[in-house]
């Protein structure tokens, strides 16, 4: 007989199927007793009784510890009561796998015993609902763009030199040389828009972050469009328009996930545009009104992310950023030559930053002098050069950082539970 997933019990009433997963919970009562099954689709309930099956399959229930596998046979019976709106009713049961002693229980870990043992942890139900909903924001971001046009274009993870700043660089031995992770695909992307006019990547990108923030990973994912002839406003709006289709795929389809998370999913709903749109100078108003220490050229830290974000109840632009602060690549206001157009996405409810993006130089001369000021090496950059001495164009576009943008619209309080197996600065295990 061929396994079918609990998913799709609803089609087998009074059939006999099978059905293989994992134990969640067991239950005991004399002559009837309860598994709790799970296989990824779903969870049901099975009932293996004494009248119903022999002395042996009866007794296999006293081996059957939490996440024991198994795999059943019996009849499905439609039970409103029961999870999942079904149940079966044992004829068969083979234990797969034992799992004595499971380690992770209902009683309450501590973060780092969960994180130390993350690849058994990502079965329990919590995490199970983050990964989905993980699963529709990459789903969603990527057809939203496929939509369009887009073509997925990915770039390089060994690279030659630093996109976004010297100090946060992976150095690797590349046989007689060094290499160092990339830390966006964006300079690859820039190549390809020139090939393809909208181009995406989508990839785990690496900084070596000292810092020990709720949102800092030294691994993690993008995707990153890029778009030829495109303005500083259009941006702005396809990154709106990106945001709010991510948004309404994950209320469509995973608003059982939110709930799981306890996620205020009105919020979410309530969510739309246009987004307000603040320039850097009046942010740094805004919060010197607020009594914040920050000065005109200041970077924002986290704490000024978060009293912009509560300001309001949709993600925030904050635009046209101090040139000094930003990456070389940025392209100067025309109007303000101290400013560059780069723009930042902030989340709401104190979420802070999940998308990066702007302009980039498209002039050859400007270019060169910029990557000089940041004391960057010419050479390794010649191929990026080329991309201006043959048919420059204006472009632009993004990168949505994965794990932040999953941690605000799963309501989570750290990016470590956004993604499989966190890397940190003191974390590489499992
Ligand atoms: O703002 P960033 O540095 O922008 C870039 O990398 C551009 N080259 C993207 C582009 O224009 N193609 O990073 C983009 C996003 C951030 O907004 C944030 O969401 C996420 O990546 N991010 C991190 N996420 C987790 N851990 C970190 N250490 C992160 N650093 C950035
Ligand atoms: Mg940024």
């Amino acid at each position: 007989m061929e396994r079918i997933w609990i998913e799709e019990l609803d089609k087998h009433d009074g059939q006999k199927v099978k059905v293989a997963g994992w134990v969640f919970n067991k239950r005991s009562g004399g002559k009837i007793k309860f598994l709790l099954l799970r296989d990824g689709s779903g969870v049901c309930q099975a009932i293996l009784s004494k009248f119903d099956v022999d002395e042996e399959t009866f007794e296999k229930h006293k081996d059957i510890s939490l996440e024991a596998s198994i795999v059943i046979e019996g009849i499905v019976k439609k039970e409103e009561k029961a999870a999942g709106g079904f149940e079966i009713l044992i004829e068969n049961l083979e234990v797969i796998g034992k799992s004595e002693n499971y380690p992770i229980g209902k009683k309450e870990h501590g973060v780092e015993f969960l994180l130390d043992k993350r690849h058994l942890w990502l079965r329990s139900t919590k995490q199970r609902a983050i990964m989905k909903i993980r699963h529709e924001i990459i789903k969603a971001s990527r057809d939203f763009l496929n939509n369009l046009g887009f073509i997925n274009v990915d770039s390089p993870i060994f690279t030659p030199s630093a996109c976004e700043g010297t100090t946060t660089l992976f150095e690797v031995d590349y046989f007689d040389e060094k290499a160092y992770l990339s830390q966006s695909g964006q300079l690859y992307n820039e190549a390809s828009v020139m090939a393809h006019g909208r181009v995406y990547c989508f990839g785990p990108v690496f900084r070596a972050e000292k810092s020990k923030t709720r949102r800092h990973l030294t691994e993690f994912w993008q995707i990153e469009p890029e778009i030829a002839f495109i303005d500083f406003d259009q941006n702005m709006q396809l990154i709106e328009e990106m945001t709010l289709y991510i948004l309404k795929k994950v209320i469509e389809n995973r608003e059982n996930e939110l709930n799981i998370l306890e996620r205020d999913v009105e919020f979410l709903k309530n969510i739309k545009g246009p987004f307000p749109r603040i320039s850097y100078t009046e942010a740094i108003e805004i919060l010197k009104e607020k009594g914040h220490e920050i000065e005109w050229g200041g970077d924002f830290g986290a704490p000024d992310e978060t009293v912009l974000t509560e300001m309001f109840k949709t993600p925030i632009f904050v635009h046209r950023f101090p040139a000094k602060i930003k990456a070389f690549y940025m392209k100067n206001d025309p109007e303000n030559e101290e400013l560059a157009l780069g723009v930042d996405m902030l989340a709401p409810e104190g979420y802070g930053e999940i998308v990066g993006g702007g302009i980039r130089e498209e002039n050859l001369e400007i270019l060169k002098k910029k990557l000089k000021e940041h004391n960057l090496p010419l050479e390794s950059f010649q191929w990026f050069l080329d991309l201006r001495e043959y048919g420059t164009v204006p472009h632009g576009g993004f990168g949505m950082g994965i794990e932040r943008t999953v941690s605000w619209i799963c309501g989570i309080n750290h990016v470590r539970e956004a993604i499989p197996f966190p890397r940190t600065i003191y974390r590489l295990i499992p």
